[in-house]
């Protein structure tokens, strides 16, 4: 069988594809996030490479339904997970759509209209953000990427070209001296991958001790930025994380902000999960002075409720970010009079799928007020759990929630191992029936329990159902639970 679908094959397979994510849809309220724990397998498939098609109406009801009844579901409303949300409708359309329509992203001349959407996207987070173009000059510039990590690659990456030009033909070792940068004991490991790729080694990550609200020690970086210098090192960057993983912890942005503009450093915030803010014009202040930050990575996957992928890195250093990633190619048709640039020049991918078309439609369907609602109603419902926990007698609160995470334990454990034994034993407790997910994690180096309100879909009886199987697990004794 050729490619080619007649029309009516076309709209029986699309409409039967609707009916079956519609009905996915309506389940994600009460579905369970995964098989039991005894029915999850993870061995591989061994099917042959088929070397004839099937009937495709025939494949696709049987992949749906394995992928439904045997797989993991984060989108589900009791998934309180690892900054995963469950996708807003409309933009799984805008997926659909993209996929069809196949724009080029690299270039202006073959993506048009797809371009433009993407730029204009951007500038909707950037005047967010509060950066806001000068006479008709934009003053920031960005691109959507595939996620936080290359988002936070990029950024390093202009970080470094801005501070060493010459590194970017020559490479980092005609720098001279090592080059290197600061973020907290609790910043993602994307930071770690990327300064490995840089070039200018992993170690060169300087992981500074976090405070009692697991913030990057303001103090103790100035020591350390100091420190280096006198040893002839080149700081060259510092990155401010806005909502780390384990806590959603926003560093002091401001207090960066201040230090870097004294000694010269790129500010980059690692907004991949709390950036969101800036959607909120109540909340907002929960990641106050990212305006003043160099470059921003913010994740419209996490808490702007989009599927995979999307991340955006964004920075009011245009003319970095170019002289990072420009090259010149013959192959490309060169348009001098157009104002929006190939986007190959400002990213670290070429072919490029359109990751920005699912928030520009939600935005343009659902507008920002949605995100206002949104952000408000998971910040409460993140609270009044954190509440509850503060009232258990079973349970404790490790840190006051800043966004929507909570790290809590089990109270009265004992020793730091028998602490972690009994969070891991609770955890698996809570999910080995499937219906719903929790996490253990290490914060500031003590063991936690951790739950995150990410779907739009939690409400208060989720956590109510929640609430009842950590009571029903702490009860368990701890030999028990682990089995
Ligand atoms: C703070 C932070 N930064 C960056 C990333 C990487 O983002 P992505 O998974 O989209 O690559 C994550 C992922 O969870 C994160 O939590």
């Amino acid at each position: 069988m050729g490619f080619e679908l007649d029309s009516e094959q076309r709209r029986r397979l699309g409409y039967k594809l609707i009916d079956f994510i519609d009905a996915y849809f309506s389940s994600l309220p009460s579905r369970a996030v995964q098989l039991p724990a005894d029915k999850r397998t993870f061995g591989q498939l061994a099917n042959e490479l088929p070397e004839f098609g099937s009937d495709a109406e025939a494949v696709l009801d049987d992949l749906c339904h394995e992928l439904v009844n045997r797989g993991f579901h984060v989108p589900a409303a009791n998934y309180f997970g690892l900054m995963n949300p469950t996708p807003a409708y409309i933009a799984v359309l805008a997926e659909f759509l993209v996929a069809a329509l196949n724009p080029q992203l690299a270039t202006l001349a073959r993506s048009q209209l797809a371009s433009k959407i993407e730029v204009e996207t951007v500038r909707w987070i950037a005047e967010r953000i509060g950066w806001k173009s000068r006479d008709e000059q934009p003053a920031y510039a960005g691109t959507f990427t595939s996620g936080g990590a290359e988002a936070n690659f990029s950024a390093l990456a202009v970080a470094l070209a801005a501070h060493f030009p010459d590194a970017v033909d020559d490479g980092v070792a005609t720098i001279g001296a090592r080059p290197v940068l600061y973020a907290s004991a609790e910043s993602h490991h994307s930071v770690d991958k990327a300064t490995g790729l840089l070039g200018i080694g992993r170690n060169a990550v300087r992981r500074i001790r976090v405070d009692d609200c697991l913030r990057i020690d303001v103090a103790e970086l100035n020591k350390a930025i100091a420190n280096d210098v006198r040893a002839g090192y080149r700081p060259f960057c510092v990155v401010a994380t806005a909502g780390t993983t384990n806590s959603g912890a926003v560093d002091n942005i401001v207090a960066l902000a201040d230090l870097c503009d004294e000694r010269k450093l790129w500010l980059h915030v690692d907004g991949a999960y709390g950036a969101a803010a800036v959607f909120s014009d109540k909340h907002r202040d929960l990641v106050r002075g990212i305006e003043r930050a160099d470059s921003v990575t913010i994740d419209p996957h996490k808490w702007l409720a989009m599927p995979y992928s999307a991340g955006v890195v964004i920075t009011r250093r245009p003319e970095s970010l170019r002289h990072t990633f420009e090259v010149a190619t013959p192959y490309m048709p060169r348009d001098t009079s157009a104002l929006v640039v190939d986007n190959f020049k400002i990213s670290t991918q070429w072919s490029r799928r359109m990751n920005s078309l699912k928030l520009w439609l939600t935005l343009r369907v659902h507008g920002r007020a949605a995100y206002e609602t949104l952000i408000e109603r998971q910040l409460c419902l993140a609270r009044t759990f954190a509440e509850w926990i503060r009232n258990s007698e079973q349970f404790e609160l490790v840190l006051e929630p800043e966004l929507t995470i909570i790290n809590f334990r089990v109270k009265n454990a004992g020793s730091e191992q028998q602490l972690a034994a009994a969070n891991a034993a609770v955890v698996d407790a809570v999910t080995r029936d499937g219906s719903r997910w929790i996490s253990t994690t290490y914060a500031g180096g003590r063991s936690v329990i951790r739950a995150m309100i990410i779907s739009y879909l939690t409400g208060e009886d989720h956590l109510r159902e929640l609430q009842k199987a950590l009571l029903a697990a702490v009860n368990i004794p701890v030999r028990e639970a682990a089995r």
